[in-house]
């Protein structure tokens, strides 16, 4: 990454949406997929870190202490010893709550947008503690299988967090996500505060094995293993319980032909795959109509891997 232009000059930093967990790898696996997207847009100023407009349908602060995007940036000026500062325009195209890294993304956005404004000396990888710092602030854990795959695009593991140790896995080319999000806010700090302390060693195995054969998925672009290995036992069925229909829905997504289905992230979204365009749009349809059956209201989309992260547009 290297530094155009004037000092003053806007840019324009894109990062997109992920799906933590992928399944059974609880804050280990990670995917970037395309769609909406968090936008910074960013300048030098003298000094301060300063968020001067936000576009949200949601209330968000604009104390940079309180935003992922301003606490990232703040991270990467310190790592780069620069005393100038940045002003930024946030613009969020992911809704918070949604279990689609809305923190994650502000955070990606806002670490690349001071590297790229100052000399861009750190690697995207580089960039994954300081956006990790900043979504720790705002979710209470600490875990990068948001930030990393929006920063790297494609599927990531993180193997370790202190220090961080994080592989990017690859891409499945035929894979289709049809991505479900209910209108309702699961905050991750909730969503994680009533997760099992211990877990039984044969659910252990069963989705360790899962997560492994997921990994190999991506590292080989074999869609069929991916198929065969989206099934975690012991964090959805805890969380299901916090997304009305849950159940109903995955059966309706069975039913139309889905290959798997399960959370994204903390949720509330859920996600479906396939490798046929003409039933994601069958699963879309049976997954929303079974939602509304619920009285939840959803959007939806139905998309495919990110393999390039966050980027200037
Ligand atoms: N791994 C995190 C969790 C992701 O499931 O709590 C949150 O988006």
């Amino acid at each position: 990454m290297t530094r155009k232009g004037k000092d003053t000059e806007w840019i324009k930093v894109f990062s997109p949406a992920t799906i933590g967990n992928i399944g059974p790898g609880f804050d280990v696996l990670g995917l970037a997929i395309k769609g909406p997207g968090d936008t910074v847009i960013a300048r030098r100023i003298k000094s301060g870190i300063k968020i001067s407009e936000i576009k949200s349908p949601q209330p968000l602060s604009k104390d940079p202490n309180k935003n992922t995007a301003g606490i990232a940036a703040r991270h990467v000026l310190d790592l780069l010893g620069v005393d100038g500062g940045i002003e930024m325009k946030i613009i969020k195209g992911l809704p918070i709550g949604s279990g689609l890294g809305s923190s994650a993304a502000s955070a990606a956005a806002g670490a690349f947008a001071a590297n790229y404004l100052y000399g861009g000396k750190l690697t995207r990888k580089q960039l994954i503690l300081p956006a990790t710092k900043a979504e720790e602030a705002v979710s209470g854990g600490f875990f990068a299988d948001n930030t990393a795959p929006a920063l790297l695009g494609g599927a990531t593991l993180t193997r370790c967090c202190m220090p961080l140790d994080i592989t990017e896995i690859g891409s499945i080319e035929r894979l289709i996500l049809v991505v479900v999000t209910p209108r309702i806010v699961i905050l991750t700090r909730e969503a994680r505060r009533i997760l099992p302390a211990k877990v039984p060693l044969k659910d252990f195995v069963y989705n360790m094995a899962n997560t492994a054969l997921i990994t190999a998925a991506f590292a080989k672009d074999d869609y069929s293993l991916f198929a065969r290995s989206l099934h975690d036992v012991v964090i959805e069925p805890v969380r299901a319980k916090l997304i009305k229909g849950f159940d109903a829905v995955k059966e309706s997504a069975m039913k139309a032909g889905a290959d798997g289905m399960t959370i994204s992230g903390a949720g509330p979204t859920v996600f479906a795959i396939t490798d046929n365009m003409e039933k994601a749009r069958t699963i879309e349809e049976h997954m929303t109509i079974t939602f509304s059956q619920f009285g939840v209201a959803t959007d939806s989309w139905i998309t495919t891997v990110d393999a390039k992260g966050t980027r200037l547009i």
